[in-house]
């Protein structure tokens, strides 16, 4: 059953590190003169109002995508990501506010030159017609499929330019999920082992992710962890208090973009004085 509908939480402080890392993975990857793929096994709908419907029942941007709005003297790379947000709401009545939250479809979209492709997959009928509007009219470059990411990515790989991103975002309400996302790399790197993929992922109080990350964690390629938590672990042991991304093949620019600007960002999004982040890496 497919209850998941990412519009609760648009913009908020998970959707943040992943789209401001998303971006500064693409924008290493169009870089070199060279076509490449994005493939977004589990998209969303791609846009998301945050003055009406779901986004405004917890209002979740406001501990998130709120705050870098409203912030002064960012570094470049987090004010390169600001900037990108306010070009999606240039109608909005004040220059920092935010009615319109970019997904990682529309993130990816900004980076892509007219030889880069994007394929998507949705599962959730209503996710999947609403991100199929909001990218009518692209013609041969983007293609939407209403499938299992996890099974329909395997398709696409290794990807005609043998260059591509790899977001793998499942929403994880299904425990199995975990191991399907290890399950699915593992195959992945069989078909195509010089990709990009970007691992999204929970903190939470329960031993799935931990046990996920060690199953990462262990395999043979180079790759970079970052997690950030924005408060302390809940008492009564539920909730999420932070995320992380694991990406394997990392841009070798990437620990030092996330040194300089994670501090920033942490103190921008804490809620308490234990928010903090770690940035691990297994570079050869
Ligand atoms: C965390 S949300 C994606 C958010 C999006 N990547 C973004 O950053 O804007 C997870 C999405 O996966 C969809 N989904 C759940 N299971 C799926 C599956 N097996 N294959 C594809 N999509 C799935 C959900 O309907 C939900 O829209």
């Amino acid at each position: 059953m497919l209850s998941y509908r990412h519009a609760f939480h648009a913009g908020n402080h998970a959707d943040v590190l992943k789209h401001y890392v998303l971006g500064l993975v693409l924008a290493y990857t169009k870089q070199k003169d060279k076509p490449f793929w994005y493939i977004d096994t589990h998209a969303g709908a791609g846009m998301y109002s945050l003055t009406e419907g779901y986004a405004t029942q917890n209002a979740e941007f406001e501990q998130g995508i709120a705050k870098l709005m409203a912030a002064d003297n960012l570094p470049n790379p987090l004010a390169d990501f600001v900037a990108q947000i306010k070009s999606f709401n240039l109608n909005s009545s004040t220059s920092d506010s935010v009615n319109l939250y970019p997904g990682s479809p529309a993130i990816a979209q900004d980076f892509l030159r007219a030889d880069d492709k994007m394929r998507l997959f949705e599962l959730h009928p209503n996710d999947c017609k609403l991100l199929i509007e909001n990218f009518r009219g692209q013609g041969k470059q983007v293609k939407i499929e209403m499938q299992d990411g996890f099974a329909g990515i395997k398709a696409y790989l290794p990807p005609p330019p043998r260059r591509a991103v790899v977001l793998i975002d499942p929403p994880y309400e299904d425990k199995q999920d975990y191991q399907r996302v290890v399950k699915m790399i593992k195959d992945s790197l069989t078909r195509f082992a010089t990709g990009t993929y970007i691992v999204w992922y929970p903190l939470l109080q329960r031993p799935e992710p931990r046990d996920m990350m060690s199953d990462l964690m262990a395999l043979n390629v180079d790759w970079l962890n970052v997690e950030m938590t924005i408060h302390e672990p809940a008492a009564e042991g539920f909730g999420m208090h932070g995320s992380g991304l694991f990406i394997i093949n990392p841009p070798w620019t990437l620990p030092n973009i996330l040194d300089e600007t994670m501090p920033v960002l942490t103190s921008l999004l804490a809620l308490d004085e234990t928010a903090s982040y770690t940035i691990e890496s297994k570079i050869a």
